[in-house]
């Protein structure tokens, strides 16, 4: 099953599964969005985490003792990110599901835009949203965050009442948006076959969307070209990278 090349044989299985299924959900994560340039974040030497420690920049409490820093750390990464374009691999998955009304649903831990920009807006965002903002504190009068409201600066902040804003992102220790990990349980328990791409399952309640599948009785099949903590809970290893072989996986499927 695991092995340290792409194995033909289980390519053709996961790819037999996936054409006969009524339902196909795939749960991506940062390796999903490599190959468009986007560092991960637990990647050796490339992943952002080797270069900063995620509770200060990833957190509030990161942020409420040091704004400015945490915000300037965003402002970079969307910088990046609306410099990226979707790879083959967001690209050979939007087709697949716009050939096949219906049939698939994509779950993401990527605070990105490429599946979208793909041409696939129904995404499901499990942990936000990198390039929306919102306020960190809820707002007296019940405002959406709107820039016209707020002052620029680094971050801006509320004319009004100095409320600060920050990245529509989930911060470790946050709760996810109730509806989009719902919406993901529902997806996971009600698929024929589920592709967890570029996610090294590390991160829960994400990482349990595999065995949620898996508990009903879905094909579990692991895109990624390295060994992941939820290797173990998949049928099949298709030890590839998500821009190789998702289109060798789906482009030849109606
Ligand atoms: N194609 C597919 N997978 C890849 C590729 C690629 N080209 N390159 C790297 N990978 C794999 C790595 O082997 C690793 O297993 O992508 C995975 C990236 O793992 P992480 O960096 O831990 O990212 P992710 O699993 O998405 O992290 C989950 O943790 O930090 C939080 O909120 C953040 O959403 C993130 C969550």
């Amino acid at each position: 099953m695991a092995g340290d090349a792409l194995d033909p044989a289980a390519l053709a299985a996961v790819r037999a599964h996936v054409a006969a299924a009524r339902r196909v959900c795939v749960l991506t994560g940062a390796g999903m969005s490599a190959e468009s340039g986007i560092p991960t974040f637990r990647d050796a030497l490339t992943g952002l985490w080797a270069k900063f420690d995620p509770a200060e920049l990833a957190s509030e409490e990161g942020f409420r003792a040091q704004p400015q820093r945490v915000w300037d750390w965003y402002a970079e990464r969307r910088v990046g990110m609306r410099a990226s374009q979707p790879n083959a691999g967001h690209v050979a998955l939007a087709a697949f599901g716009r050939r096949r009304p219906g049939v698939l649903s994509v779950v993401t831990q990527n605070v990105d835009d490429l599946h979208q920009r793909a041409g696939w807006p129904d995404t499901i965002r499990l942990h936000g949203d990198i390039l929306a903002n919102c306020w960190l504190e809820p707002c007296p009068r019940g405002r959406a965050c709107d820039p016209a409201h707020a002052a620029a600066g680094r971050p801006p902040r509320c004319t009004d009442c100095g409320n600060l804003v920050r990245p529509g992102v989930v911060w470790f220790g946050e709760m996810l948006p109730e509806g989009a990990i719902d919406a993901a349980e529902r997806a996971a328990r009600a698929c024929d076959v589920m592709l967890v791409v570029g996610t090294s399952g590390a991160v829960w309640p994400a990482a349990g969307l595999a065995a949620t599948a898996r508990r009903a009785a879905a094909q579990v099949a692991i895109v990624n070209p390295h060994p992941s903590e939820i290797d173990d809970g998949a049928h099949w290893v298709l030890r590839g990278t998500a821009a190789g072989v998702l289109p060798a996986l789906l482009d030849t499927l109606d």
